[in-house]
Order: structure tokens, then C-alpha cells, then sequence
């Protein structure tokens, strides 16, 4: 169903950097549990992309019950965290992509998505990577065409370069979102939503103060 052909690499790590060993046979056995599969038209999904340890993954899931969460990420070690919430939290909604989020966009040209989340995508800081960074103005186009009517999308992030380079994106797509919060003054995530997860906390403890970006499909 996938497109393995896929030129949209994606970078950083599979691994976390500690040496506890994980059964992979295990692991996928359970992610074959929880794998996205196929979209049904009839479902209204919630992508959620760079999912991390789950939190945001969990938090979507719990907050609307009623809706699909597509969970997009390639961390093993946070996608075993997230499986054993879901399993702990007895969750149902949620349907975990091991991989790249592309993987699925490229799935469909179907209206599938009635809201996206990015949290903290990785920022690629030196200027030598800057195309290894997920939110451009090539992908809010392509993004844009699946997503339902007055879909919103959050995009939170701690790095100064990579809110100049999402902004500069915004303004690219101008005619394909309207850029909901640009009038207030805070952007702060907890002025909207009461979560924390491990780069929001790695931001806060390193002083640095998230934003958040939230867009509605013109
Ligand atoms: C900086 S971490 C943020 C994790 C989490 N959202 C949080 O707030 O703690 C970014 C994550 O995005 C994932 N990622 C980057 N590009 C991706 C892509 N194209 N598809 C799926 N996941 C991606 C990385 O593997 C990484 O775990």
C-alpha cells in the first residue's frame, strides 16, 4: 500500500541511545496490532506526525474519542511507549504508522484529515540541513489537498530558526491557509491545550519558550 519508492527521506534517529535491548519480533508483533492500515472514508482521522514518546498521540485520542488518530513515527523506543499507553489506557483510536509520514500521504488523494498536529518537528538547525525539514511550503500544498473543509493544523515548535522558516512557509501558502493566532499576542500551547510532552519539557527546562501555529484550510 506504501510507497516504498519514497524520495521524502526521513533522518534522525530509529533508536533511542540507551543499550536496554528490545524484542523486535515483539515489537512488531504488537505495532501489526495498532497498524494503520488502509483509510475508510467513512472515519475521520487526526494525523499526528513525529509522535515521539505518544503523548500527543494519547492526549488526541482521549480528547476525541469519536475520531481515528493516525500516529506517525519511525522512534522504536517511542513507539513502545506509546503502544503500552494505548494498551494500558485501554485506546482504540489510535492507528500507529511505524515510518514516515509521506508513507501515508501518499496513500490517498482523498479529504481525509479533519485536523493535523506537529509537535516540536525536528528543526535542523545548520543551514547544510535545512531540507531535511518537514514544514515547507511544497508540504503545506501537498498536505492541503487532503484535508477536510476548515481543517486545522497545530504546528508547535522551541526553535527561532525553524519559526523564521515556518512563517516564511506560511506566507507561501497564504492563499491555502489563514494563520489563525497571528493576532495575539501569546503563542503559547498551554494558553490552548494542557500537555507536556518530552520537547516540550526539554524546552521549558532549557528556557526556551515553545509557539504554537495554528492554521485553518482556507
Ligand atoms: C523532536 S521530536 C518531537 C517528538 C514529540 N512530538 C514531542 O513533542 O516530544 C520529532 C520527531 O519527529 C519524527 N519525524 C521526523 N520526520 C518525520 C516524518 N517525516 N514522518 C514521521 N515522523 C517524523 C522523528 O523521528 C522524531 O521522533
Amino acid at each position: 500500500m506504501f510507497n516504498s519508492n519514497n524520495l521524502n527521506r526521513l533522518f534522525g534517529r530509529t533508536r533511542g541511545r540507551s543499550k536496554k535491548k528490545i524484542d523486535l519480533t515483539k515489537y512488531y508483533q504488537t505495532v501489526a496490532k495498532y497498524k494503520f492500515q488502509n483509510f475508510n472514508k467513512k472515519v475521520d482521522y487526526i494525523l499526528d506526525i513525529g509522535t515521539g514518546y505518544g503523548e500527543t498521540s494519547i492526549f488526541l485520542a482521549k480528547q476525541f474519542s469519536e475520531k481515528v488518530v493516525i500516529s506517525c513515527e519511525k522512534y522504536i523506543d517511542g513507539n513502545i511507549m506509546l503502544l503500552k499507553n494505548i494498551e494500558k489506557n485501554k485506546i482504540n483510536n489510535i492507528r500507529l504508522h511505524n515510518g514516515n509520514v509521506y508513507d501515508v500521504l501518499e496513500s490517498t488523494n482523498q479529504k481525509c484529515f479533519g485536523l493535523v498536529w506537529i509537535f516540536f518537528p525536528d528543526p535542523w538547525p545548520k543551514n547544510r540541513h535545512a531540507k531535511r525539514r518537514l514544514i515547507t511550503t511544497d508540504f503545506l500544498i501537498k498536505i492541503h489537498k487532503l484535508l477536510k473543509k476548515d481543517c486545522k493544523i497545530y504546528i508547535a515548535t522551541d526553535s527561532m530558526i525553524y519559526t523564521r522558516f515556518i512563517l516564511n512557509s506560511i506566507y507561501n501558502c497564504r492563499d491555502f491557509f489563514i494563520w489563525l493566532n497571528q493576532c495575539e499576542i501569546n503563542l503559547d500551547i498551554k494558553d490552548y491545550f494542557n500537555i507536556e510532552t518530552k520537547y516540550y519539557k526539554k524546552a521549558i527546562n532549557s528556557q526556551r519558550k515553545p509557539s504554537l501555529f495554528i492554521l485553518r484550510k482556507l
